[in-house]
């Protein structure tokens, strides 16, 4: 089977989850973690990671796994019980940022930030080990039941019912972490499918986050999708 020619609904996302996992981890390495205001900073940023995983792997199992039990029981409760190793070592990490908030003094902060760091880089380290596995094994299993149509419709009701504001937080790492290409894809479907408020605030955000060269690839390619369209 040659996979590059399915449809890969994780994709973007995952780009987008990864670029913001790096992204904490080296806020991590420049913060001086025994600084209580410094540190804080950082603590907010992990516990925002903590947040976008927890729905992303929530959202995984309620649209992808759940349903491809009927069909593949094995590989979908696989998948469920990585889930919940996930969430096990976001749960360590939420105890570390809670018992860091507590420590008396700069030495209490720079020992509970080191144990933090290296359960941070566990975290990662899970989570693009589990992230690649979704790609190949899990991307198999589903182009194994489903069309590629089959699978964008989901991933669209899954879209559809995610808050808007946690969507835009996906978005703006999504952004930073895909290549003008892809962004390409992405927002020409949204261009044709979402109601405009959707794509004028991906825009905005776009406008924010790309640096002023991609910015203008971007929107000559979106030109042309709409012209090649018209
Ligand atoms: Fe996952």
């Amino acid at each position: 089977m040659n996979i590059t020619n399915r449809y890969n609904s994780f994709n973007q996302v995952h780009k987008g989850l990864r670029a913001y996992l790096y992204d904490t981890a080296l806020k991590l390495q420049q913060t001086d973690l025994a600084d209580a205001k410094a540190g804080e900073a950082a603590m907010q940023q992990v516990e925002e990671v903590l947040v976008l995983f927890e729905s992303h792997a929530h959202n995984e199992d309620e649209f992808f796994n759940r349903p491809l039990e009927e069909t593949n029981p094995e590989v979908a409760k696989l998948f469920e019980k990585e889930h919940e190793e996930d969430h096990r070592l976001g749960q360590v990490l939420a105890d570390l940022v809670a018992q860091w908030r507590e420590e008396p003094d700069d030495h209490a902060r720079a020992v509970t930030g080191r144990n933090l760091f290296y359960a941070f880089n566990e975290f990662i380290a899970f989570n693009l080990y589990h992230m690649n596995k979704e790609e190949i094994e899990l991307n198999a299993a589903l182009w194994n039941a489903y069309s590629d149509e089959e699978i964008i419709a989901t991933e669209q009701t899954l879209v559809q019912q995610t808050p808007p504001a946690k969507m835009m937080k996906y978005a703006r790492w999504m952004i930073r972490g895909c290549n003008t290409v892809e962004l390409t894809r992405w927002l020409s479907a949204v261009k044709a499918n979402a109601p405009a408020e959707v794509f004028f605030a991906l825009m905005h955000l776009a406008t924010d986050e790309l640096p002023a060269e991609r910015l203008r690839e971007l929107k000559a390619k979106l030109e042309g999708c709409h012209h090649a369209a018209a």
